[in-house]
Protein backbone atom coordinates (compact mmCIF):
# COMPACT_ATOMS: atom_id res chain seq x y z
CA UNK A 1 0.00 0.00 0.00
CA UNK A 2 1.08 3.52 -0.91
CA UNK A 3 2.05 6.01 2.63
CA UNK A 4 3.49 9.18 3.21
CA UNK A 5 7.45 8.86 3.21
CA UNK A 6 9.45 9.79 6.34
CA UNK A 7 13.05 10.03 7.10
CA UNK A 8 13.08 6.75 8.69
CA UNK A 9 12.22 4.95 4.72
CA UNK A 10 15.39 5.92 3.42
CA UNK A 11 17.69 2.60 3.90
CA UNK A 12 14.66 1.16 2.35
CA UNK A 13 14.68 3.64 -0.51
CA UNK A 14 18.36 3.85 -1.05
CA UNK A 15 17.93 -0.50 -1.18
CA UNK A 16 15.34 0.23 -3.98
CA UNK A 17 17.31 3.16 -5.33
CA UNK A 18 20.19 0.89 -5.76
CA UNK A 19 18.86 -1.83 -7.75
CA UNK A 20 16.96 0.88 -10.13
CA UNK A 21 19.19 2.61 -11.88
CA UNK A 22 21.97 2.05 -14.44
CA UNK A 23 22.09 5.03 -16.25
CA UNK A 24 23.74 7.34 -13.93
CA UNK A 25 25.45 7.68 -10.61
CA UNK A 26 22.29 6.65 -7.37
CA UNK A 27 22.63 9.63 -5.24
CA UNK A 28 23.27 9.38 -1.84
CA UNK A 29 20.83 8.96 1.42
CA UNK A 30 21.55 12.47 2.58
CA UNK A 31 20.33 14.47 -0.90
CA UNK A 32 17.11 11.40 -0.93
CA UNK A 33 16.65 12.65 2.56
CA UNK A 34 16.65 16.44 1.82
CA UNK A 35 13.49 16.23 -0.44
CA UNK A 36 11.60 14.20 2.32
CA UNK A 37 12.60 16.64 4.89
CA UNK A 38 11.44 19.57 2.82
CA UNK A 39 8.37 18.32 1.22
CA UNK A 40 7.07 15.56 3.55
CA UNK A 41 3.26 15.76 1.59
CA UNK A 42 5.18 15.14 -1.68
CA UNK A 43 7.45 11.90 -0.71
CA UNK A 44 5.50 8.91 -0.51
CA UNK A 45 6.59 4.71 -0.45
CA UNK A 46 4.72 1.62 -1.49
CA UNK A 47 5.06 -0.47 1.45
CA UNK A 48 4.27 -4.66 1.45
CA UNK A 49 4.91 -6.59 4.70
CA UNK A 50 6.94 -4.26 5.90
CA UNK A 51 9.45 -3.26 2.93
CA UNK A 52 9.64 -0.93 1.13
CA UNK A 53 8.95 -1.99 -2.98
CA UNK A 54 8.74 1.53 -4.48
CA UNK A 55 8.87 5.13 -3.65
CA UNK A 56 8.22 8.88 -5.21
CA UNK A 57 10.04 11.85 -3.99
CA UNK A 58 8.35 15.31 -4.91
CA UNK A 59 8.30 18.48 -3.81
CA UNK A 60 6.90 21.84 -5.29
CA UNK A 61 9.12 23.85 -7.58
CA UNK A 62 9.60 26.86 -9.82
CA UNK A 63 10.65 28.19 -13.33
CA UNK A 64 12.00 26.49 -15.85
CA UNK A 65 15.70 25.56 -14.29
CA UNK A 66 15.79 21.98 -13.38
CA UNK A 67 17.09 20.71 -10.09
CA UNK A 68 20.68 19.31 -10.30
CA UNK A 69 21.18 15.59 -9.48
CA UNK A 70 23.23 15.25 -6.57
CA UNK A 71 22.58 17.89 -4.72
CA UNK A 72 20.58 18.37 -1.69
CA UNK A 73 17.54 20.47 -1.19
CA UNK A 74 18.15 22.90 0.93
CA UNK A 75 14.68 25.26 0.47
CA UNK A 76 11.95 25.81 -1.60
CA UNK A 77 11.78 28.13 -3.56
CA UNK A 78 9.46 31.32 -2.33
CA UNK A 79 6.83 30.67 -4.69
CA UNK A 80 5.97 27.84 -6.81
CA UNK A 81 3.92 26.72 -9.39
CA UNK A 82 4.82 23.29 -10.07
CA UNK A 83 5.10 19.54 -8.44
CA UNK A 84 8.39 18.31 -9.64
CA UNK A 85 8.72 14.86 -9.27
CA UNK A 86 12.36 13.81 -8.43
CA UNK A 87 12.48 10.48 -8.22
CA UNK A 88 10.42 7.48 -8.95
CA UNK A 89 11.35 3.30 -8.71
CA UNK A 90 10.02 -0.04 -8.35
CA UNK A 91 12.04 -2.66 -7.18
CA UNK A 92 12.42 -4.80 -10.16
CA UNK A 93 11.13 -8.00 -8.31
CA UNK A 94 7.60 -5.70 -8.11
CA UNK A 95 7.11 -4.00 -11.36
CA UNK A 96 4.46 -4.51 -13.83
CA UNK A 97 1.86 -4.73 -10.71
CA UNK A 98 1.07 -1.03 -11.42
CA UNK A 99 3.33 0.30 -7.95
CA UNK A 100 4.28 2.73 -10.15
CA UNK A 101 1.21 4.22 -11.23
CA UNK A 102 -0.31 4.02 -7.94
CA UNK A 103 2.60 6.55 -6.74
CA UNK A 104 2.04 8.71 -9.60
CA UNK A 105 -1.81 9.12 -8.44
CA UNK A 106 -1.41 9.70 -4.74
CA UNK A 107 1.81 11.75 -5.77
CA UNK A 108 -0.59 14.18 -8.56
CA UNK A 109 -3.52 13.99 -6.06
CA UNK A 110 -1.41 16.49 -3.77
CA UNK A 111 -1.33 19.25 -6.48
CA UNK A 112 -4.77 21.21 -6.34
CA UNK A 113 -4.35 21.49 -2.46
CA UNK A 114 -0.87 23.10 -2.91
CA UNK A 115 -2.59 25.11 -5.76
CA UNK A 116 0.19 23.52 -8.06
CA UNK A 117 -1.24 23.87 -12.44
CA UNK A 118 1.31 21.24 -14.11
CA UNK A 119 3.69 18.36 -12.65
CA UNK A 120 7.83 18.05 -14.45
CA UNK A 121 10.38 15.82 -14.38
CA UNK A 122 13.33 14.45 -16.19
CA UNK A 123 13.29 11.75 -17.89
CA UNK A 124 16.27 9.26 -18.05
CA UNK A 125 16.88 5.51 -18.42
CA UNK A 126 13.91 5.71 -22.17
CA UNK A 127 11.10 5.98 -19.07
CA UNK A 128 9.88 8.67 -21.50
CA UNK A 129 7.06 6.29 -22.66
CA UNK A 130 6.05 5.57 -19.08
CA UNK A 131 5.52 9.10 -18.39
CA UNK A 132 4.16 9.60 -22.19
CA UNK A 133 1.25 7.35 -20.86
CA UNK A 134 0.72 8.86 -18.09
CA UNK A 135 -0.03 12.23 -20.07
CA UNK A 136 3.66 13.71 -19.42
CA UNK A 137 5.03 15.87 -22.69
CA UNK A 138 8.80 16.17 -23.59
CA UNK A 139 9.38 19.69 -23.54
CA UNK A 140 13.08 19.42 -24.54
CA UNK A 141 16.22 17.63 -23.83
CA UNK A 142 18.37 18.03 -20.53
CA UNK A 143 21.52 18.32 -21.18
CA UNK A 144 23.48 18.03 -17.74
CA UNK A 145 22.73 14.39 -16.72
CA UNK A 146 25.23 12.88 -18.04
CA UNK A 147 22.97 10.73 -19.73
CA UNK A 148 20.25 10.84 -22.67
CA UNK A 149 17.30 13.10 -20.32
CA UNK A 150 14.23 14.59 -21.09
CA UNK A 151 12.45 17.49 -19.47
CA UNK A 152 8.67 16.73 -19.33
CA UNK A 153 5.62 18.12 -18.01
CA UNK A 154 2.07 17.31 -17.62
CA UNK A 155 -0.45 19.85 -16.64
CA UNK A 156 -3.25 19.41 -14.07
C1 LIG B 1 9.46 3.02 -14.53
C2 LIG B 1 9.09 2.17 -13.30
C3 LIG B 1 9.02 3.06 -12.07
C4 LIG B 1 7.71 1.51 -13.55
O1 LIG B 1 7.35 0.76 -12.39
P1 LIG B 1 6.15 -0.32 -12.39
O2 LIG B 1 5.64 -0.46 -11.00
O3 LIG B 1 6.60 -1.55 -13.10
O4 LIG B 1 5.07 0.41 -13.29
P2 LIG B 1 3.53 0.05 -13.41
O5 LIG B 1 3.33 -1.39 -13.00
O6 LIG B 1 2.70 1.09 -12.74
O7 LIG B 1 3.33 0.22 -14.95
C5 LIG B 1 3.86 -0.77 -15.78
C6 LIG B 1 3.63 -0.34 -17.22
O8 LIG B 1 4.62 0.66 -17.54
C7 LIG B 1 5.40 0.18 -18.62
N1 LIG B 1 6.81 0.62 -18.41
C8 LIG B 1 7.56 0.47 -17.31
N2 LIG B 1 8.77 0.99 -17.53
C9 LIG B 1 8.76 1.48 -18.79
C10 LIG B 1 9.70 2.14 -19.59
N3 LIG B 1 10.93 2.44 -19.15
N4 LIG B 1 9.33 2.50 -20.85
C11 LIG B 1 8.10 2.20 -21.30
N5 LIG B 1 7.15 1.59 -20.59
C12 LIG B 1 7.49 1.23 -19.35
C13 LIG B 1 5.29 -1.32 -18.56
O9 LIG B 1 5.56 -1.87 -19.83
C14 LIG B 1 3.83 -1.50 -18.15
O10 LIG B 1 2.99 -1.30 -19.26
P3 LIG B 1 1.60 -2.12 -19.39
O11 LIG B 1 0.80 -1.74 -18.16
O12 LIG B 1 1.00 -1.60 -20.66
O13 LIG B 1 1.99 -3.54 -19.41
C15 LIG B 1 10.10 1.02 -13.07
O14 LIG B 1 10.27 0.34 -14.30
C16 LIG B 1 11.46 1.49 -12.56
O15 LIG B 1 11.67 1.58 -11.35
N6 LIG B 1 12.42 1.76 -13.47
C17 LIG B 1 13.78 2.15 -13.05
C18 LIG B 1 13.80 3.55 -12.48
C19 LIG B 1 13.33 4.56 -13.51
O16 LIG B 1 13.69 4.49 -14.67
N7 LIG B 1 12.53 5.53 -13.03
C20 LIG B 1 12.08 6.61 -13.85
C21 LIG B 1 13.22 7.56 -14.01
S1 LIG B 1 12.71 9.04 -14.84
Amino acid sequence: MVRTMNPRDIDGVMAVQRKAYFAIEPENADVMESRVLRAPGCCFVWEEKSRIRGYLLGHPWHGEGVPPLHQRLENLPESCELLYLHDLAVDPDARGRGIAGELLRRFLSVAPELNLRESRLVAIQGAERFWASHGYRIIRPVTTYGTTAYLMALKL
